[in-house]
């Protein structure tokens, strides 16, 4: 097949790949500037975007481009090497006007793989993935900013990020002209304004990645994304909808319940609930009653488990620090005094 068997087929794969991947990174840009203006609105987008079939769908594309772009971007470095020979080993014989970015893609996309490798750890794995493992008394794989607070939180992930920022400038510096280049456009006065667009559109979206990893770890350090109290009920909503979506109508009537309770309130009860329940289930007596009554022993273990799904955000919560603020509050509980 032309697309894969030429030369000029391979490069065009690599140009329309290339293409979806810089309007998939720009796309993402925006939205993490929706997590610094209005935080909540991101985690519903989050929560809308989750492991819903289109969601998938898009995800899988988007894992194939990369992969497709990969196998590409590798076949035909061996290509262009194995077609220079022993050329590519003297530094003197490299064409002056060719930059620096263009000799050193696959070495840039490299250094991108390994930024995307810890990336997807840190936020794909714990968010779509986990929602299609399904697996219970897990963080709301939804809450966005509770996983960027956990992330930024760290001394290493701005410096791991920005190194990941600055190559993909690089690489994405250079692909984008030479992209119209390999799908034939060689009008020299408009390759000259495309490396301009290029540059200024990438420079853009690379910048304002720098200052989005910046922000997010200004405010994870204050720990923002924990305490901000519209943030927590809504982190307390989506483990509702969680326990709805995994134990059903049966489960409406207490997570409704616990929606209308305060923060502070369900907090404290909650995993105190779910000690109060473990030790019954230790008492011999209270065993041998739920195993005469099956639909009694139904709605108790059902009543844990919703139970213990809230009791690991209340107590992923109250393990963070608190605002120094609040502190100052309790501290002196009357400002005028
Ligand atoms: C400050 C910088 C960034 C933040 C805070 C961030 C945040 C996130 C979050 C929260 C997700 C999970 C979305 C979900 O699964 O629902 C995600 C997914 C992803 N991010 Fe980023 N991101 C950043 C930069 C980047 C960059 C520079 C790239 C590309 C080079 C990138 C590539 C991806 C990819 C490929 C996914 C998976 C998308 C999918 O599953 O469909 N991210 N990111």
């Amino acid at each position: 097949m032309w697309l894969s068997s030429s030369s000029v087929g391979r490069k065009f794969v690599m140009a329309i790949t290339g293409a979806a991947l810089v309007l998939f990174v720009t796309f993402h840009c925006l939205m993490n500037a929706v997590a610094i203006c209005w935080p909540a609105a991101y985690n519903s987008i989050c929560e809308f975007l989750g492991a819903n079939w289109y969601a998938l769908i898009a995800s899988a594309g988007l894992a194939a481009l990369i992969i497709i772009h990969i196998i590409y971007a590798v076949v035909l470095t061996l290509q262009n090497r194995k077609a220079r020979g022993n050329d590519r080993y003297s530094i003197s014989k490299r064409p002056k006007n060719v930059e620096w970015s263009s000799q050193n893609m696959l070495v840039l996309g490299i250094v991108i793989l390994a930024f995307l490798a810890v990336h997807m750890i840190q936020f794909w794995a714990k968010m779509q993935l986990q929602e299609i493992r399904g697996v219970e008394e897990a963080l709301p794989p939804a809450a966005g900013t509770l996983f960027i607070q956990e992330a930024f939180q760290l001394v290493w992930t701005p410096i791991v990020y920005i190194i990941g920022f600055i190559a993909l400038w690089f690489h994405m510096n250079h692909g984008f002209w030479s992209m119209f280049q390999s799908c034939g456009w060689t009008n020299t006065a408009w390759i000259e304004r495309l490396k301009k667009i290029g540059c200024w559109w990438v420079s853009i979206v690379v910048c304002c990645f720098i200052a989005q990893a910046i922000v997010f770890t200004v405010k994870a350090h204050q720990h923002y994304y924990i305490n901000n109290e519209d943030l927590r009920a809504q982190y307390v909503e989506m483990v509702g909808e969680m326990c709805m979506k995994d134990f059903g109508p049966d489960a409406a009537q207490i997570v409704n319940q616990i929606s209308s309770m305060p923060y502070s309130v369900v907090s404290e009860q909650i995993p105190q609930a779910v000690q109060q329940m473990n030790a019954q289930l230790e008492n011999p007596g209270f065993a041998g009653q739920m195993e005469s009554n099956p639909e009694m022993k139904k709605q108790f273990e059902t009543q844990l488990k919703l139970f213990k799904s809230y009791k690991v955000l209340f107590d992923y919560l109250s393990a963070q620090p608190v605002v120094e603020e609040v502190v100052e509050i309790e501290a002196n509980p009357n400002p005028a005094n």
